[in-house]
């Protein structure tokens, strides 16, 4: 008999994803049990039409290859369709308010996501108030804050290679030299985050300049306590790395510098011996996995030989952003 696609539970139709704390745990493992469903339906070739007919609207402030891609394909593959409105070319650029957006494609539309990452306090609340307005789901495609769609996929591909209990496991999320743009603090604040919550051993590695901001700091701390890991910053890649499991280089801008871009790139330019290559690699376990969002800046965050090595999990993560964004997108819609 042909396979059917499973049945998508219809609790969390409505809710927004605006940061992976504002779902509890139990919420989270169904979003990965959806997601690692969606995965096996379409390695298996079966429809996964959830969304017939429904219209996703993807707002984006910032540049993405794989956030877009995969929401749009996501979306195509759940029998609904997803529209691409760019910042620059939408009234937003006139000032159209968060008021206007939400409460306007609410009335087009079933679900709106958005990218607005690269302005330190102002992404999570511009999300938060289109939400407020937003009679449909809203998704948070990264902000300022959280990278919740990222943080997620990463989750999915670390229990893909370790399983469920990651409790023994040593993350070490670092910091690394990018000289192509200030990339955003999501990404590290987003795993240090759901990381810690999920029962991983967290270490945080920067320069003194690249400090994460207060709040995913905090909540760090704090479900590190609650789930019984540990979270420890350190001041360099090299300790960081001792003995991990997990590596996660990846870099990201001085909060105070996102406008000043001149400034910031001059900041970076001390730290360009923050690299991950084979001897940093020597350093973590022998079985260690290499993780980043991607894009990489090659030669300077990572060298090819790493990050296209045996130990490299870059692709599968990049792939499982689309099992996760239609997991997202069907539960909530
Ligand atoms: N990792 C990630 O969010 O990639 P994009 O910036 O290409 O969307």
């Amino acid at each position: 008999m042909t396979e059917k696609a499973r049945a998508i539970p219809d609790r969390m139709k409505g809710r927004d994803w605006l940061m992976t704390q504002d779902w509890s745990d139990e919420e989270i493992e169904l979003a990965l049990d959806t997601a690692d469903q969606l995965k096996h339906e379409f390695k298996s070739g079966v429809p996964t039409l959830h969304l017939p007919h429904k219209t996703m609207f993807l707002i984006f402030f910032d540049k993405s290859t794989r956030t877009r891609n995969s929401f749009e394909a996501g979306m195509t593959q759940l029998g609904g369709h997803a529209h691409f409105i760019d910042s620059e070319t939408s009234q937003i650029a006139h000032g159209e308010s968060p008021k206007d957006m939400g409460t306007i494609l609410s009335g087009y539309g079933h679900g709106v996501a958005i990218r607005h990452d690269l302005v330190p306090g102002e992404g999570q609340s511009y999300m938060r108030d289109v939400a407020h307005w937003a009679d449909v789901p809203v998704i948070n495609m990264q902000c300022d804050v959280d990278h919740p769609c990222q943080a997620l996929a990463d989750l999915m591909t670390i229990r893909e290679e370790f399983g469920k209990d990651l409790s023994e496991l040593k993350i070490a999320v670092s910091w690394a030299y990018a000289p192509s743009y200030v990339k955003p603090m999501s990404v590290p604040q987003g795993l240090i985050m759901l990381m810690t919550r999920f029962g991983m051993n967290v270490t945080l590695a920067h320069p003194p300049e690249y400090t994460l901001m207060d709040e995913p700091l905090q909540l760090a701390r704090d479900n590190a306590e609650r789930s019984g890991a540990t979270f420890e910053i350190v001041g360099n890649m090299e300790d960081a790395f001792a003995d991990a499991d997990i590596v996660y280089p990846k870099s990201w801008g001085v909060e105070s510098l996102f406008s000043k871009p001149d400034e910031a790139m001059r900041v970076a330019q001390q730290y360009r011996h923050w690299i991950c290559d084979e001897a940093m690699m020597a350093r973590a376990k022998n079985e260690a996995i290499y993780m980043h969002c991607l894009p990489a800046d090659r030669g300077c965050e990572v060298t090819d030989a790493v990050i296209d090595g045996p130990q490299s999990r870059v692709y599968p993560e990049a792939e499982n952003r689309l099992h996760t964004a239609k997991a997202l997108m069907a539960l909530t819609m």
